[in-house]
């Protein structure tokens, strides 16, 4: 398996890739080459038939503090134009399979962003996400001024993008930001597990599903549930569908293949 410089990259389980953010000095900052090394292994996770599902983690007490700020401060306004960091958010933005993030401690403005990105949050009790870049006279820049309403609804949002104040575990659950609590020491264990439940689903089934959901941020109701009606058309000429109707009927497990 590749080795990069700021996450660690392993499989912990059958079918579940698990990356771990691993710059502990920087309260894992994602600088440039941070954000690159996430692409990377997400392409190389997309490309992998044996991925069924990734888990994104940091530390117990830092899931990620934000962009790198002392290589923000570099950013002039043609050098914030062309940075390559949007590139890297669109490939994150664009993995087609389940992605988990288990976040503990501190989720701060790339951070947060990040984990806006998965599809799935599990956060530890002691779990703080926040948009604190008003703090440093900017603004997000990885969507928090647009993912975050769309999650947690326009007065929380506000209140996080401009007073650039916390909000803690149960104030993320209750508005939706993440999906589960769960103690601190249980986080990667219970993403873990919920990743080992989707990775034996049909891959397929996963991918559409998932396709549409997010699909659901961009279209009106209409096109949505026009696109939810072929997609389900679509994965009707499946192996996985029959196996899955077959399965249940015959009362046993299914066996997907992905096909
Ligand atoms: N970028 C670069 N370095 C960072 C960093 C960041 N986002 N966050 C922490 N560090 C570094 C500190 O500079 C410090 O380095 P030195 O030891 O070399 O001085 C080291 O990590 C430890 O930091 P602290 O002493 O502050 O650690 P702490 O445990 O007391 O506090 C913290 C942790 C609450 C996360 C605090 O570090 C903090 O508030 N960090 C900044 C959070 C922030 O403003 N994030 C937004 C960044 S901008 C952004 O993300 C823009 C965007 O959307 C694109």
């Amino acid at each position: 398996m590749q080795t990069y410089q700021d996450i660690l990259v392993d499989q912990p389980q059958e079918g579940i890739l698990l990356i771990t953010l691993n710059r502990p000095d920087a309260r894992n900052a994602l600088r440039n080459n941070s954000l690159r090394e996430i692409a990377d292994a997400l392409r190389a996770a997309d490309d992998d038939s044996e991925v069924r599902a990734v888990v994104i983690t940091g530390g117990e007490k830092y899931f990620a503090a934000g962009a790198d700020i002392k290589e923000m401060a570099q950013l002039g306004p043609i050098e914030a134009l062309t940075d390559v960091r949007p590139q890297y958010w669109k490939t994150i933005a664009a993995f087609s399979k389940p992605l988990i993030a288990a976040v503990n401690g501190y989720a701060l403005g790339a951070g947060c962003e990040l984990a806006m990105h998965v599809d799935i949050v599990i956060a530890g009790a002691g779990a703080k996400f926040g948009q604190p870049e008003i703090n440093l006279g900017t603004i997000p820049g990885a969507g928090g001024t647009q993912r975050l309403v769309k999650t947690v609804g326009k007065p929380l949002a506000m209140k996080m993008v401009l007073s650039g104040e916390m909000i803690d575990a149960p104030t993320a659950l209750a508005s939706g930001l993440v999906a589960e609590v769960t103690e601190d020491d249980k986080t990667l264990t219970r993403a873990l597990a919920l990743a080992a439940v989707i990775a034996s689903k049909s891959p397929l089934a996963t991918r559409v599903a998932k396709e549409a959901v997010l699909r659901s941020f961009e279209l009106g109701l209409e096109a949505g549930l026009n696109l939810e009606r072929k997609s389900f058309s679509l994965l009707a000429a499946s192996e996985d569908r029959r196996e899955g109707i077959a399965a249940f009927l015959e009362k046993r497990p299914a066996k997907f293949t992905g096909r």
